[in-house]
């Protein structure tokens, strides 16, 4: 599903003050994830679902996916480091907090809120391969393919957004905003230079 920008109104809150526009409202976001639910039930039927957040962004997408499976599944978790404070991506990686078990065998899909450049999952995926899962797909939220630099496949997408930065429903700036029930477009006033 491709989206385009939407001016949103009548946002007050200190919090809400960081948003320029909303780019995709709660009810569309949680519509989408229930398509998405369905989609990774039907596939995943009869194997052993390993869900994999990539701290700290997909938590949220993470919880409200996995209530929309109908298939068992168990979770667990890594933290890589990708952004500070700037909203250009680095290039580093590095892992902050490995995953608690052992993936070989496993059917492991890995939840992730937005793929940019795509350097992030596609150091993770060589990673994860090596430790010989069963399989190993993706499922992101959001990605915006015109800021590709390396490429990734990926299995499940929720919406193909433009090339803005965006905030909310666990997607941070500077580690504020997650907390947003849908996706925002981080106000002009608050994008730093050079983005
Ligand atoms: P990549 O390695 O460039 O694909 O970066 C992926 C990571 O960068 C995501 O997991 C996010 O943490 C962060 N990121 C990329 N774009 C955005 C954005 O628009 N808003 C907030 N975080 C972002
Ligand atoms: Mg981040």
């Amino acid at each position: 599903m491709t989206v385009g920008v939407d001016a949103g109104e009548g946002r007050e809150t200190e919090l809400e003050r960081g948003v320029g526009e909303i780019l995709i409202e709660e009810d569309t976001l949680q519509a989408r994830i229930g398509e998405l639910g369905r989609d990774v039930s039907a596939d995943y039927e009869g194997r052993d679902l390993l869900l994999v957040g990539v701290l700290k962004g997909a938590v949220f997408f993470m919880a409200d996916l996995m209530r929309k499976l109908t298939v068992p599944c168990e979770i667990d978790f890594m933290a890589i480091s990708s952004y500070g404070a700037a909203t250009d991506s680095s290039g580093v990686v590095r892992i902050l907090k490995d995953l608690d078990i052992n993936i070989s065998g496993r059917d492991v899909l890995v939840v992730e809120d937005i793929i940019d450049s795509g350097l992030t999952l596609s150091y993770l995926m060589r990673n994860l391969t090596a430790r010989k899962p069963a399989s190993l797909e993706i499922c992101a939220l959001l990605t915006k393919p015109d800021r590709r630099e390396i490429d990734v496949n990926v299995r499940y997408v929720g919406f193909e957004i433009p090339n803005r930065f965006v905030i909310g429903y666990g997607l941070d700036f500077a580690e504020r905003y997650r907390n947003l029930p849908y996706i925002g477009v981080l106000s002009p006033d608050l994008v730093p230079d050079g983005t």
